[in-house]
């Protein structure tokens, strides 16, 4: 390429670094102006896009020296740019605030942060661990007949349980608050066909005198697995594994033979007193032991009130207090206290399970 050329280029190069560029830059007053002065520096039609595009006219040597120095000149004044439109930014959002008479130094008003009831988190701790094991979530309601509450549970007419002293009964309606969780193990069997392991966790209602150890509302999880060849082994290996999960991996469990209408044979389960370790302790009534649950093997009865052939099926069930297992984990010495909604004993129990 011809000297001239080149003399031409370094010229006009001369001319567009000059200084007088990089002050208009600077003394960009509005985004407006920053935006046209892009245009006029930058845009395609710009004296510095001709330079670049005039590259090609020159010596290969010439565009090797001299290229780098537009392209250097191009990325300096985007930089002075994008600087120069964050002061105009910032500034503009300062103006803003201050029409808007904001004051950010105040201290913030923190919100009220919800948290899950102390009970709520054990009960969700519990059913967690079963529906790891396999079991699937199920409910009924607060209000049930005596065929579900009892009758198809193998509950006989005379029986202690149905007696006025223990069951709210709503005599107008022919109805009655459940009294265990058990009536759910019906109507799930009742809705489906066997396989079948459901939990049937919720509210129960005893008419029953309050004092630390009773309410007349609690919270039991009820579970129930049916299966073909089912057997005790099963249902103990089961309720090894949950207890252990739920109170610490060295937990020990003992099953006591026991006597409930809906199953046969049952038994009480007791695990090592999580207080005192079996030592004894007034929470274990120095026994070392501590009952937590209610568990048998499905009675044939009440495979026979929801027509599963107890010929085929087999199953077992237990069911236990919620508020139970909160106390002894949590150390709460007075069953009331879940229901007093005393926000300073609600609040120590912000994480202290999940
Ligand atoms: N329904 C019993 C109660 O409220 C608890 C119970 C015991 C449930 C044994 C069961 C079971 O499913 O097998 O005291």
């Amino acid at each position: 390429m011809s000297p001239a050329t080149r003399a031409r280029w370094e010229a006009a190069f001369k001319k567009i670094s000059g200084g007088l560029i990089r002050g208009h830059v600077s003394g960009a007053e509005t985004i407006a102006q920053l935006d046209a002065l892009r245009v006029n520096l930058l845009g395609r039609k710009s004296a510095l896009t001709a330079l670049l595009k005039g590259l090609k006219d020159l010596s290969i040597e010439d565009r090797r020296r001299l290229g780098p120095r537009a392209q250097a000149l191009k990325a300096e004044l985007e930089d002075l740019i994008a600087r120069r439109r964050r002061e105009l930014e910032s500034a503009a959002d300062e103006a803003s605030l201050e029409r808007l008479d904001l004051d950010l130094s105040l201290p913030a008003a923190v919100p009220a942060r919800g948290r899950l009831h102390p009970l709520t988190q054990t009960l969700q701790e519990m059913a967690g661990i079963l529906s790891l094991m396999g079991f699937s979530w199920a409910e009924g309601p607060h209000l049930e007949t005596e065929r579900y509450n009892f009758e198809a549970l193998n509950i006989p007419k005379h029986h202690a349980a149905r007696d006025l002293q223990d069951t709210f009964y709503l005599a107008d309606v022919g109805l009655l608050l459940r009294t265990h969780t058990s009536p759910v193990q019906i109507r799930s069997m009742e809705s489906a066909r066997p396989p079948l392991r459901v939990i049937c966790p919720g509210r129960v209602f005893r008419h029953e005198a309050v004092d630390a150890a009773h309410c007349a509302v609690f919270h039991q999880i009820e579970g129930l697995a049916v299966d073909k060849g089912i057997s005790f082994a099963d249902l103990k290996g089961t309720i090894q594994a949950f207890l252990q999960r739920l109170f610490g991996a060295d937990t020990k469990t003992r099953f006591r033979p026991s006597y409930f209408p809906f199953t046969e044979p049952s038994a009480e389960v007791d695990v090592r007193c999580i207080i005192c370790g079996g030592s004894g302790c007034p929470a274990c009534k120095r026994s070392g032991w501590i009952e937590i649950m209610g568990a048998g093997m499905v009675h044939p009865n009440v495979f026979r009130a929801v027509d599963y052939d107890p010929q085929t099926w087999s199953g077992f069930a237990f069911g236990m207090g919620v508020e139970r297992v909160a106390i002894l984990r949590l150390g709460v010495p007075d069953i009331r206290l879940f229901y007093e909604n005393d926000l300073r004993f609600l609040r120590q129990f912000d994480e202290s399970i999940v």
